[in-house]
């Protein structure tokens, strides 16, 4: 059985190099869309004309550069015909507009998707009215419209209202499937009926509170309403943005796979489509472009699943200058991932940040764990050159978070005076360890890639949301691609 694994990388870069032919029998994805941009904004075209402005509030989504025409270039070029045609049409009349890039960044990617997926395979791809028309056309001349299967709309009520437009509450899932023997189950939900039966002790279940009203196993149809988006008190919440239900990726997993089956999803974010796959006993391959993404499932799969989850993590630094390169290019990128290897949360946007905290660890520690109290360590991650007043300010933050103890994780080797000033913090008494535990630590992002861990309690599993990401930075509702990483970090 092959291996379950979580890439760290470009997923145009990382399905063309990992991913064999024909090895996957489901495909998920969910790519970042910039929807609540303005409407007009995804059209005009990013000549001199348009506003600065406009091009800040758009950020870097999705850019008429030269990636996005590298990218349509080698569609149009190397492309099957079909594809080609239909991105030259597009083209004439998205003109070099952000939707033009957005559609000229899908691509080859849903090339690619195909290419890896098995003969009985079929691909969901989650979008939203802004641009489902043009991935349809492009789904199309990819997967054939004979092999197109199902628009499904997952239709929900939360959120605003619009005073100007019939409230905008549904997304759009095209499913495809490779070929015509395809894989599917019938999929039922709950469906409540107004008419009354009697109230019957022996199906409790069936009955509403009032023991009133009947529901029983509808078959789903392409309109999903039954699924809510995750809440802002829902168990499920990680607070990653564009987080999706894992009701919404069971119903997917289970209509179109089997157990034993390889779940690919190449945009996972938080990993909903990997932690659902995982507890429906399929084999699954996740790829996300941030550091962020890739941490959080790591922690999501632990908590999930403890150390029964099985999988490896490829592409992320393994070396010294590994972690060098990381950090020049991408400040954040090193932090979440410097963080990552501790087992650590990011802290909360860039509040944290201005606080001196750059991520956190709960634990507990107390014998009587239900009225334990849950206590923290706070960390501070440097890649540049770091100096007494590093470890200083730490032990203030400390002081200040009321933290039981504090780490500071650098890329440069502590000076003796930063070692005997964090020696100098003492010791965190804990009924897990008589000496205790050193309240200020040092570590060096090279012992920590050595293996060398932080001392401190055993860490449970305690389910502590994690918060937005820091703004402007991390966007992990963009899709980047290396390139552009490096393109930022030259800036
Ligand atoms: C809309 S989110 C997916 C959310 C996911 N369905 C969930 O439930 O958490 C899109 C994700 O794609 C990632 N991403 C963007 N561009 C990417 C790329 N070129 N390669 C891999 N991942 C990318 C982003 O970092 C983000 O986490």
């Amino acid at each position: 059985m092959a291996d379950n694994v979580l890439y760290y990388g470009d997923n145009l870069d990382i399905l063309r190099r990992y991913i064999s032919d024909e090895s996957v029998d489901l495909v998920y994805l969910d790519p970042p869309f910039k929807s609540e941009q303005n409407y007009n904004v995804l059209f005009a075209e990013q000549n001199g004309s348009r506003a600065a402005a406009q091009i800040k509030a758009f950020g870097d989504t999705w850019r008429w550069d030269q990636t996005a025409a590298r990218s349509y270039q080698e569609v149009v070029e190397g492309g099957p015909e079909h594809v080609s045609l239909v991105m030259q049409g597009l083209r004439k009349f998205l003109q070099e507009s952000d939707m033009m890039a957005y559609v000229s960044m899908m691509a080859p990617r849903l090339l690619e998707l195909r290419r890896v997926l098995k003969a009985s395979g079929s691909v969901f791809l989650h979008c939203d009215p802004t641009a489902s028309h043009y991935l349809k056309l492009i789904m199309d001349a990819v997967f054939q419209p004979g092999n197109f299967r199902n628009e499904i709309i997952w239709g929900y009520r939360t959120g605003g209202v619009s005073k100007r437009t019939f409230a905008k509450k549904h997304d759009t899932i095209l499913f495809y499937s490779k070929t015509k023997d395809y894989r599917f189950q019938r999929q039922y939900y709950k469906s409540w009926q107004m008419k009354r039966y009697n109230y019957s002790a022996k199906y409790p279940e069936y009955f509403d509170e009032e023991k009133k009203m009947w529901y029983h196993k509808a078959v789903c149809r392409d309109v999903w309403e039954d699924i809510n988006p995750i809440g802002t008190s829902a168990k499920e919440r990680l607070s990653y943005p564009t987080q999706k239900p894992e009701a919404l990726l069971e119903r997917i997993i289970r209509g179109s796979s089997n157990e034993g089956d390889v779940v690919l999803d190449p945009f996972c974010g938080c990993g909903t489509a990997v932690v659902v796959a995982e507890r429906l006993k399929r084999r699954w391959i996740g790829i996300d472009i941030t550091h962020l993404a890739v941490a959080l499932m790591k922690h999501r799969l632990r908590d999930t699943f403890g150390a029964k989850a099985k999988y490896k993590v490829v592409g992320e630094p393994v070396s010294l200058p590994d972690a060098r390169a990381l950090a020049e290019m991408d400040r954040y990128q090193f932090q979440w991932w410097a963080l990552g290897l501790v087992g650590a949360r990011p802290a909360e946007g860039k509040k944290g940040a201005d606080r001196g905290i750059d991520g956190r660890l709960f634990f507990h520690d107390e014998a009587d764990n239900k009225k334990a109290k849950t206590k923290q360590v706070v960390l501070s991650v440097k890649s540049g050159k770091v100096g007494v007043k590093d470890v200083r300010d730490l032990c203030g933050v400390v002081e200040r978070e009321k933290a039981e103890m504090g780490v500071l994780i650098s890329m440069e080797e502590p000076t003796g005076p930063m070692r005997r000033e964090a020696a100098s913090a003492g010791l965190y008494k804990s009924p897990w360890r008589e000496k205790g535990y050193p309240r200020l630590q040092v570590r060096t992002v090279e012992e920590l890639l050595k293996g060398k861990e932080i001392e401190c309690p055993p860490l449970g599993q305690v389910n502590v949301t994690f918060k937005r990401a820091p703004k402007g930075t991390e966007n992990p509702g963009t899709t980047v691609t290396q390139a552009h990483l490096f393109e930022k970090s030259k800036k």
